[in-house]
């Protein structure tokens, strides 16, 4: 098949890579040159693990091609994803121009006899009949077309994993024929197939992002009791996901979600609620619950470093990649430089990124023992795996006060009681 992806974030570029390798024909648009140009080169831009050495091997047989021309692929193409970029308006609704905008310009430059156009992109119910509308009035006369929602579920840091094992391929639409290309193209993979209306699909997408983010919320909640009662989390999260109707997955406590999705998705969802007249406290909740695990580690530092100077690990809002949209970190060293303290953050990748954001308020440093040096106190914020066997002892005697809090749990408390640390983690007793 000959397909298109507008946009090439993680989702479109991991799924471009992905389609390529199966052997087809890829064109990916962008509307900046020289993104396009680095592309071209094999520069994802983005670093996902693997995605280099996929765009380079697809690159080099030649299934890849980049452009912000969309004449050649939307007349090529059986197949147009679009998987643009949805980011919250200021009161949460989510900001659809420009999924609509790209929607325009695929619409003028369609040529075969049938298209199908597929959004990716997590938008809220009732877009995919908008840009339908939008399709159906600016098309040539003598084409036709049908839209698809075929939502997303890869996770950043895992994405060509994911998009390669997917645990289900949804696909909504009202068009036999496009469910039948899209279940053509979607022929190598696994998983179930789930083949709804335009609506269902819509909403299974946000429903997987709120339950996950409620579960991740449920933790936070939950290890907030066990610092007040002096349970651990720990041992009551794994009790409790035993249990296989509950699991365990996703419910490790911490400085709360963060990335492009969840923040984004639980907004859009309550917005969506509101417009509906729907009583939703209940997600109001789950953000509600968000915002205090991050106040949570800040009041700890505030109350407990004996001094400013603070080594920060981790910046990206989650391991294995540089994405730090809506990331915890931002939260935190905002609310920290506020306070005065004075910081040394290190993260594998995610420091340009950061840097960007803060510029010389912080110092970005190139290893994670040379932030600690002479630190009073030591934040995690993002559970490398770096981090998870670093030389303790080192640690101890670089800093000035061995203190740590752990806003990931990634240590044992018995262990940092054994190393001589002073150890606050999430929902877990204190070491002293
Ligand atoms: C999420 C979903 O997991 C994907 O299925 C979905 O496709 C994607 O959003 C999307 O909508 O595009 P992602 O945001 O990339 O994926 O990463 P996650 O692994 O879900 O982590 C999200 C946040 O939750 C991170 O900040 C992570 O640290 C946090 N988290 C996760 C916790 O605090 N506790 C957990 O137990 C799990």
């Amino acid at each position: 098949m000959t397909i298109t992806i507008v946009g090439h974030g993680y989702v479109g570029l991991v799924t471009a890579c992905v389609f390529a390798d199966f052997g087809n024909k890829v064109w990916v648009i962008g509307h900046t040159e020289e993104k396009i140009d680095r592309l071209k080169k094999g520069d994802p831009i983005i670093y996902e693990p693997g995605l280099k050495e996929l765009l380079e091997k697809n690159l080099k047989s030649d299934r890849i091609h980049f452009t912000t021309d969309y004449q050649k692929p939307a007349a090529e193409s059986e197949i147009i994803f679009i998987t643009v970029g949805t980011p919250p308006k200021a009161d949460g609704e989510a900001d659809l121009s420009a999924v609509f905008e790209v929607s325009h310009k695929i619409a003028k430059n369609l040529r075969r006899e049938f298209t199908v156009v597929s959004c990716k992109s997590t938008v809220p119910v009732d877009t995919n009949k908008k840009i339908e509308q939008i399709l159906l009035k600016e098309k040539p006369d003598n084409v036709e077309i049908a839209v698809a929602s075929c939502p997303e579920f890869l996770r950043e840091g895992t994405g060509l994993h994911d998009t390669l094992n997917p645990d289900r391929i949804v696909i909504g639409s009202n068009s036999k024929k496009a469910i039948g290309l899209l279940l053509d193209l979607h022929e190598p993979l696994n998983g179930k197939r789930v083949i709804t209306d335009l609506a269902s699909a819509e909403l299974i997408k946000y429903t997987s992002n709120s339950i996950l983010a409620t579960k991740i919320s449920f933790a936070n909640l939950i290890s907030f009791f066990c610092e007040k009662t002096g349970a651990d989390a720990e041992t009551v999260l794994d009790a409790v996901g035993f249990d296989h109707r509950i699991g365990r997955i996703f419910m490790d406590p911490g400085v709360g979600y963060g990335g492009s999705c969840f923040p984004k998705d639980v907004k859009a969802l309550l917005q969506t609620g509101k417009n509906l007249g729907i009583n939703v406290n209940f997600l109001q909740a789950v953000e509600d619950i968000n915002e205090q695990a991050k106040i949570n580690i800040i009041q700890k530092i505030k109350k407990f470093s004996p001094g400013k100077k603070i080594a920060l690990w981790g910046l990206s809002f989650k391991p294995n990649t540089d994405d730090i949209r809506f990331a915890p970190s931002i939260y935190i060293i905002e609310n920290l430089v506020k306070n005065n303290f004075i910081i040394k953050a290190y993260d594998q990748i995610a420091s340009k990124n950061i840097e960007r954001i803060f510029g010389k308020q912080i110092e970005l440093v190139q290893n994670p023992y040379e932030a600690v040096k002479n630190a009073d106190a030591l934040v995690i914020v993002t559970e490398w795996n770096e981090f998870k066997q670093a030389d303790l002892m080192k640690v101890k005697k670089l800093m000035k006060h061995p203190v740590i809090f752990d806003g990931r749990n990634i240590y044992e408390p018995a262990n940092m009681k054994k190393l001589g640390f002073k150890y606050f983690s999430t929902g877990r007793k204190t070491i002293l």
